[in-house]
């Protein structure tokens, strides 16, 4: 009797020392754990229950003093800031600088995020998928390719590096710079900045992209999809796609990159937004978005946010496109080129891809049952196997 008494206190007090060690653990780990779990839980809840984000509307508005100003005006902090161009080619989309490729029918006005120092970025691109010419030529497409950059931060790399910019502008015609820091927490101003370009100087433009300059662009892909759209007019209007973040909750932790403190995005869970990789808007929701950010105060400086908010003021919601990429770098297989559109992280590669995607033997296998039914057995191992980094949803492989 007695020693059964003190076998249960024993054991107790292992439970007691049990539960104090997890709570440590959790207590040790709860930073993690919040981000992780409770967060998202908070999120989605939010997103999927409640799913109404008015209150975006009345807490990101400017006051109406400022939604009188026009064009070209300045604000320290949050009020639209239109910071003046130091390199802008206003003819780039029509006007006299169109050479005869039929001014009035651009399908793509096309931005590409850029940093100063991406020199080797850029060139890639000029050469691969962002060759009009070649897009002309073979496709049979207008795009306009520009790229949007500020001014290099580093005070003593700048006058350098702006003599080389304005080099390069000589050579290719194809900057769009204005004057801001070019920083990651500048990237809104970068965001605006396009989309007041494209109002001032593009607006016919059928669709407006806007993308990474370390992303990968199956045009022939992409041009064809745009084209099928337009086939059927009640499709291409009010378009916004790419892939979709739902229910994103802001990141509080401070050491990350993508932190947001409290003060400025107090709520659980973002809106809807595609990611700022690379998505396309039809011409109607460019002007949205345009006159979106001349009523919202752009103080959130993660920009995919910033246009998720300027879209959801302007009753906008973006739609999901299987084969756009987010953070992940696609599959190297020709079962892949036939479908992807876009593909994350290719600073290095991009010449080598375009090569493979674009080889004439890739559409030309395209045909066939049993073509058809190996290119999905290749795509499921490939998308839906855990092994591999994830690009494209599994249920892409079915398409
Ligand atoms: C924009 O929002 C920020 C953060 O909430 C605030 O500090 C700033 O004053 C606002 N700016 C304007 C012009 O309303
Ligand atoms: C761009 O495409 C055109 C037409 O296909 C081609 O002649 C030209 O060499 C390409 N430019 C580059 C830099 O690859
Ligand atoms: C953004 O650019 C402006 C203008 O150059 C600069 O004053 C500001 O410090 C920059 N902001 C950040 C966060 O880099
Ligand atoms: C407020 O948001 C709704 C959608 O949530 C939108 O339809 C409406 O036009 C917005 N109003 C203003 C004034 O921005």
């Amino acid at each position: 009797m007695f020693m059964n008494f003190r076998r249960i206190r024993k054991c107790q007090c292992v439970q007691l020392l049990t539960t104090c060690l997890v709570l440590c653990v959790v207590m040790v780990c709860w930073d993690e754990l919040d981000h992780q779990v409770v967060s998202h839980v908070r999120s989605y809840t939010y997103r999927y229950l409640v799913n109404s984000y008015d209150f975006l509307n009345s807490s990101f508005s400017l006051s109406s003093s400022r939604h009188n100003r026009r064009e070209g005006y300045y604000d320290a902090d949050g009020g639209l800031e239109n910071y003046p161009y130091l390199i802008n080619h206003p003819g780039k989309c029509g006007g006299a600088g169109g050479e005869g490729r039929g001014r009035d029918d651009v399908l793509l006005l096309l931005f590409v995020k850029s940093s100063p120092q991406n020199f080797e970025r850029r060139q890639a691109i000029r050469d691969t998928w962002g060759n009009e010419s070649f897009v002309w030529s073979e496709l049979g497409a207008s795009v306009r390719l520009l790229f949007a950059l500020g001014v290099h931060p580093d005070a003593r790399w700048r006058s350098r590096m702006q003599r080389a910019l304005l080099q390069e502008d000589q050579n290719y015609g194809d900057l769009i710079q204005q004057n801001f820091l070019d920083t990651f927490h500048n990237l809104t101003s970068k965001l605006v900045l396009q989309f007041h370009w494209g109002h001032e100087y593009c607006r016919q433009a059928r669709f407006f992209m806007t993308a990474d300059d370390d992303i990968f662009v199956h045009m022939p892909n992409l041009v064809k999809y745009l084209r099928q759209l337009l086939s059927s007019q009640s499709v291409a209007k009010g378009l916004w796609v790419g892939h979709v973040h739902r229910g994103s909750p802001p990141i509080r932790r401070k050491e990350s990159k993508y932190h947001v403190p409290h003060e400025l995005y107090p709520w659980p869970s973002y809106p809807d937004y595609t990611a700022g990789a690379g998505y396309v808007v039809s011409g109607d929701v460019a002007a949205k978005i345009y006159h979106a950010t001349l009523l919202l105060n752009s103080s959130m400086y993660i920009d995919d946010v910033f246009m998720g908010i300027c879209a959801e003021a302007m009753g906008v919601s973006p739609q999901e496109h299987m084969y756009f990429s987010g953070e992940g770098k696609t599959p190297y297989h020709p079962c892949i080129y036939n479908h992807m559109i876009t593909s994350h992280g290719h600073a290095t590669d991009v010449r080598s891809l375009w090569q493979a995607a674009t080889d004439p033997s890739v559409s030309g296998n395209s045909e066939g049952l049993l073509n058809n039914i190996y290119c999905t057995a290749v795509r499921v191992s490939l998308l839906c196997l855990p092994y591999y980094q994830k690009t494209y949803p599994c249920k892409a492989a079915f398409t």
